[in-house]
């Protein structure tokens, strides 16, 4: 059910050191899933720029993205009521485990708002969800507080330890002593290598340089974990995986 849409911007705030937080109005918003993203069509540039869905309400979702160049430079300067063209809702999502009543959620820098949504939806399912926010430096650091007014346990850790514990999530963790072992994470490869050393259920998404986004390029492929010469789109069969099943 993905489709071209023009939406309209609602809001767009800087909400930590090169982050933005836009809302939009959208129809496509009612065939979104947490874990998928949407490709973006920013004026003067040819290729359309993936941006993970952070969270979604009726007619309304919202992305949180990071300025790292001049594409999304130029989306952090546009307003309210300003028109986007928007493509998606596209990927793989998280799938939802009813029987789990533990859920820790994982996430690195920009890894971290496709979690919320998940989050949410977990909350809403009445589990215990345990989130681990890693980020570099305090400056850097958002959503705490929108994942604590979920009702979740939330530990947030900085690299330089200017806010919150020091160190990497996975630190975090073992100060925490965290004992949830179904995981969903999100972020740098790094982070989820040190997650999968740890644990084997559950599910991890990374933020792969996609071209067209729609799985007709192939300029996003990442290898199967166990079978030689098995490639998988992150853009299309991801960005959502089983732990253990891309070498990230
Ligand atoms: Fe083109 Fe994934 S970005 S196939």
């Amino acid at each position: 059910t993905m489709q071209e849409e023009r939406v309209k911007i609602l809001s767009n705030t800087n909400i930590a050191k090169d982050t933005w937080r836009m809302e939009l109005s959208a129809d496509m918003a009612k065939d979104m899933k947490p874990g998928q993203f949407v490709n973006i069509k920013i004026d003067g540039f040819m290729l359309r720029r993936p941006i993970s869905i952070s969270s979604v309400e009726d007619h309304k979702f919202v992305i949180v993205y990071k300025v790292v160049g001049d594409g999304t430079k130029k989306l952090s300067m546009m307003h309210a009521n300003h028109y986007l063209d928007v493509f998606g809702p596209l990927g793989s999502s998280y799938p939802l485990h009813e029987e789990e009543d533990e859920i820790l959620i994982i996430g690195g820098g920009v890894g971290v708002p496709p979690l919320y949504e998940l989050a949410k939806q977990y909350r809403r399912m009445n589990k215990k969800v345990y989130v681990v926010l890693g980020f570099n430096d305090a400056d850097s650091v958002f959503y705490e507080e929108e994942f604590k007014a979920l009702g979740c346990d939330v530990s947030v850790a900085t690299m330089d330890g200017s806010y919150g514990i020091k160190g990497t999530v996975i630190d975090a963790i073992k100060e925490k002593d965290i004992k949830a072992d179904f995981t969903c994470s999100c972020g740098p490869r790094a982070m989820l290598k040190a997650v999968e050393e740890k644990y084997t259920r559950g599910y991890m998404s990374f933020e792969a340089r996609m071209a067209c986004g729609i799985g007709a390029c192939m300029a996003c492929v990442a290898k199967d974990k166990k079978e030689e010469n098995m490639y998988h789109r992150i853009c299309k069969e991801g960005p959502v995986f089983p732990i253990g099943k891309v070498e990230y």
